[in-house]
């Protein structure tokens, strides 16, 4: 802020405060000590107002708002460009500053806890509750925005505690996934296999591969769809469409794991102007691969647990 403006309001301030001081003297001058029945001569509808001093404690109090804003104002900023003189805040506190410090803080004490865990295998961390409890706070402050709080995703970002991957399920790929992030890239095929190609194959993969029915009143050339998905699908999606996921590119036979829905209007749709699904790198945001070690140990653990559920049932 200009020097203009910053004495502005530094002025202001402690005019302000000063005039408040002299207020509390001023209007205190001259009274008595104890009660009085003299009235300052007001009556409203009879009731009469004594010119009372105010009360000890009420004064004090009004005194230490004083001395509290003087001691606040000279410790943090407050008074137009100056910055505080709070100890330990080189150059003036700043909530940044003090996040800052939080976070340097927490990341003294947790750091051996997560390089502990980080000499484990991810499969040996996934069966300790206090680190999947941490990797579970991990996922809630990173992950959760995209994949849901409870890790199920939504439409466009994956479910990650099924047993559906598109990029594998491994330890070592969830970690390369957190860490480096993912872009599946399906193109668009309208050009390729024209609007009717999209059709028929839409209803392949709907009733062959999906195992689902055609809407009632569609119809659709199923053979000519198979066709088309033997010579330009299967590339990516393999001939049994189980998908590769060397590329991101998605199993096709359980439609309840696609993330852009499995109506067959919304698969013409993914297959007309195709997808771009993208994960950004998580690293930066993680902070340290230790705590990407946690956080794969959490995820590597979510589809574990249903199907230890499975197994149980
Ligand atoms: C170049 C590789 C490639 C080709 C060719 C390709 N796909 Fe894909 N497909 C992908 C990838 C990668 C994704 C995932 C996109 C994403 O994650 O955003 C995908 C996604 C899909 C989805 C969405 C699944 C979901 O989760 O909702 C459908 C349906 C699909 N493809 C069908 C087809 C059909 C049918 C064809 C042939 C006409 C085809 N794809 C051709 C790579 C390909
Ligand atoms: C900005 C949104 C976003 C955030 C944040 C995000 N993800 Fe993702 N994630 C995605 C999307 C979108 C995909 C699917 C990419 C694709 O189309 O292939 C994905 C894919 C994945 C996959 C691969 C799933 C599979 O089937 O192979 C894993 C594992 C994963 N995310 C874990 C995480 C974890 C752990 C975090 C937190 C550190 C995280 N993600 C944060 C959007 C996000």
């Amino acid at each position: 802020m200009t020097t203009f403006w910053s004495w502005y309001i530094t002025l202001l301030t402690l005019g302000s405060l000063l005039a408040l001081l002299w207020l509390l003297f001023a209007t205190r001058k001259g009274q008595q000590s104890g009660p009085t029945e003299q009235t300052l001569g007001h009556s409203f509808d009879g009731i009469e107002e004594y010119d009372n001093p105010l009360p000890r404690w009420w004064f004090m109090l009004f005194l230490g708002t004083l001395i509290f804003a003087a001691g606040y104002l000279l410790l943090y900023p407050g008074l137009g460009n100056y910055a505080g003189k709070l100890p330990g805040y080189e150059g003036g506190w700043t909530q940044v500053k003090q996040w800052q410090r939080e976070v340097d803080k927490a990341n003294r004490e947790y750091a051996p806890i997560y390089a502990g865990y980080a000499k484990l295998p991810v499969e040996q961390v996934a069966q300790d509750e206090r680190a999947l409890k941490m990797g579970g706070r991990l996922f809630a402050s990173n992950c959760s925005v995209c994949h849901g709080s409870d890790a199920k995703g939504a439409y466009g970002f994956p479910n990650l505690t099924d047993k559906e991957w598109r990029w594998g399920g491994s330890p070592e790929t969830i970690k390369q996934t957190i860490i480096g992030g993912r872009s599946g890239m399906m193109p668009a095929q309208a050009q390729m296999i024209g609007e009717e190609g999209v059709h028929n194959v839409a209803a392949y993969v709907l009733t062959e591969l999906a195992g689902r029915k055609l809407p009632a009143g569609e119809t659709a050339d199923i053979s000519a769809g198979q066709k088309i998905f033997a010579s330009t699908c299967f590339a990516c999606h393999g001939a049994d469409g189980k998908g590769t996921p060397s590329m991101g590119a998605p199993n096709l036979t359980n439609p309840s794991a696609f993330i852009y829905g499995s109506s067959f209007a919304q698969l013409q749709q993914t297959i007309r102007y195709g997808r771009t699904g993208h994960m950004p790198a998580q690293l930066p945001y993680v902070g340290s691969e230790d705590k990407v070690h946690l956080l794969t140990a959490y995820v590597y653990s979510l589809s574990q647990q249903q199907e230890q559920a499975v197994a149980q049932d």
